[in-house]
């Protein structure tokens, strides 16, 4: 499906104070870590990682520049274009340790939702950025915070590093700022557990056409956004650095101090 469908919002939820959870009147076929195209027509049109998929669709976004500003605006019963799923999602494997920073863990939660038993580790800088407690509360997560005012205090990271003191893992699932999904997989590669990590950069096509997502040799949106461990050892860019609109290429940092949505 390469047009938007108009299809219409069921349901609002606000997840936090700057996040939140759009539900829609369509049922989409997709995988966990699939993402789609959301368009608002004299907008923009911009991807969105499902954050729920089977029984109800939604996406959970973070209201960070002009299009989501208009995004937040709509209520139940508006309408919105949407065109996909895109993209090749998580691998589905038991005894998994799922690594969640911030929003990422919208991405995670329908793999959450499919594995059995996982081990949960998601943090967020301080109390008022968490989301999904219900669900985390369900599946006994680890919660951590940089401020410690809630859980663990300190990084998911170093989290990860005390867990695997006790537990063995067959796979880690992360998503959430690039720093530190790097960092968890430069863990996972110590001790020797295969790694998938959402990766994010600039589209525009979503489908592979137009070279804006790319990193290294690989698209994001056609070739991920989920990578494996034997991709990420590819990868120079992970991490780094990343390609501006113009295609120009930044320090990360940089890249993510200018990116709206
Ligand atoms: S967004 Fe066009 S190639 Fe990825």
């Amino acid at each position: 499906m390469d047009i938007p469908e108009i299809t219409t919002i069921k349901k609002v939820v606000n997840e936090n104070y700057k996040v939140k959870t759009f539900y829609l009147d369509k049922q989409i076929d997709a995988k966990p870590g699939q993402f789609i195209m959301a368009w608002l027509p004299g907008v923009d049109e911009k991807p969105f990682t499902l954050s729920n998929i089977g029984k109800e669709t939604a996406i959970t976004v973070e209201e960070k520049g002009k299009f989501t500003k208009e995004l937040f605006k709509l209520k139940k019963g508006d309408k919105i274009g949407v065109r996909g799923p895109y993209g090749n999602g998580y691998s589905i494997k038991n005894n998994a340790c799922i690594v969640a920073g911030g929003l990422g863990i919208a991405c995670l939660n329908p793999l959450i939702n499919k594995l059995k038993k996982p081990t949960i580790i998601f943090g967020v800088k301080t109390k008022k950025e968490f989301l999904f407690l219900a669900e985390m509360k369900k599946y006994k997560a680890n919660l951590c915070t940089d401020d410690g005012c809630v859980g663990f205090k300190g990084f998911t990271s170093d989290l990860l590093k005390e867990l695997l003191k006790e537990k063995k893992f067959s796979v880690i699932y992360t998503c959430g700022p690039e720093i530190m999904m790097k960092k968890v997989f430069e863990i996972a590669e110590k001790n020797k557990i295969e790694c998938e990590a959402s990766l994010e950069r600039f589209m525009k096509c979503g489908f592979g056409i137009c070279g804006q997502c790319v990193i290294n040799e690989f698209r994001v949106c056609k070739d991920g956004p989920v990578f494996s461990s034997s991709q990420l050892r590819k990868m120079t860019e992970f991490g780094k650095s990343a390609r501006m609109k113009t295609g120009e290429k930044v320090p990360l940092e940089r890249y993510f101090s200018c990116r709206t949505s």
